[in-house]
């Protein structure tokens, strides 16, 4: 679904991605795993059409995207939730998540999706009418993978969602994304917790410096050595 050939990014002077290779297939769910500032964000930003790559190749489902802006990888199947959420906090549960649906023009398959996300996401229901800034942390990032789903992507690419959570809320988040898999997205996660990361994906890439130093099922990096001294403190 998703390929990275040689992918090289970089603001202005300062390069920050070196020569990237990744694939996801269908129905995968991958980990990107690294420490801060290692350019995880910066690949998910490229992808998604936020940067533009400086070398190598984007494909998705056999396109090109090196030079498809971010309004238009959403139509083509792609959803990025950010880091920072961009939630609209004076707009209700409801509100928000209709926003999300921008690129679904006929309403009814609009009200279709938000059915769909409401059983994945109960509580989201039951707060419908609730202001978006007066969710707690966890709801908030709910509603936020949520509102990533209302534009039927075929490609979910969701960065950090467990930055600042309290661990029963990232257990809940992290059964969202899995639930998520199971419905028949595909998935891309980046993560700093690497342990609770490489037990949900099947695959996992370390990313060091800009590059990609490892990669494998996540069932295999969860054993390695590297892995253990660098990222899991044990
Ligand atoms: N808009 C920007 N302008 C200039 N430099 C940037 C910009 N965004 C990121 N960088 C730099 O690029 C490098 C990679 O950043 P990136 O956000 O991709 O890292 P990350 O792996 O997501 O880190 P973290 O785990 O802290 O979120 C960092 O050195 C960062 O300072
Ligand atoms: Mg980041």
């Amino acid at each position: 679904m998703l390929e990275l050939t040689n992918l090289d990014a970089s603001y202005g002077f300062l390069q920050v991605l070196w020569d990237v290779s990744l694939h996801v297939d269908d129905g995968e769910f991958v980990g990107l795993i690294g420490p801060n500032g290692a350019g995880k964000s910066t690949t998910l930003k490229t992808i998604a059409g936020l940067l533009t790559p400086k070398g190598g190749k984007v494909l998705f489902k056999g396109k090109s995207m090196n030079a498809v802006p971010a309004h238009r990888t959403t139509q083509m199947g792609i959803s990025y939730i950010s880091e920072d959420l961009n939630l609209f906090v004076d707009m209700s549960v409801r509100e928000n998540l209709l926003m999300g649906a921008y690129t679904v023009k006929d309403p009814e398959r609009q009200l279709e999706t938000l059915d769909f996300v409401f059983e994945l996401f109960p509580r989201l229901e039951e707060r419908k009418g609730q202001r978006a800034g007066t969710m707690s942390g966890g709801e908030r990032k709910m509603l936020a993978i949520a509102r990533g789903m209302m534009s039927n992507p075929e490609l979910l690419l969701v960065d950090e969602p467990s930055l600042g959570l309290a661990p029963h809320l990232v257990t809940d988040v992290f059964n969202s994304l899995k639930r998520l898999q199971e419905a028949g997205v595909t998935l891309m996660l980046v993560e700093q917790r690497v342990n609770a990361t490489l037990e949900i994906t099947d695959r996992a890439y370390v990313l060091e410096q800009g590059k990609i130093v490892m990669e494998g099922p996540s069932s295999e990096l969860i054993e390695n050595k590297h892995i253990k001294d660098a990222y899991l403190g044990i």
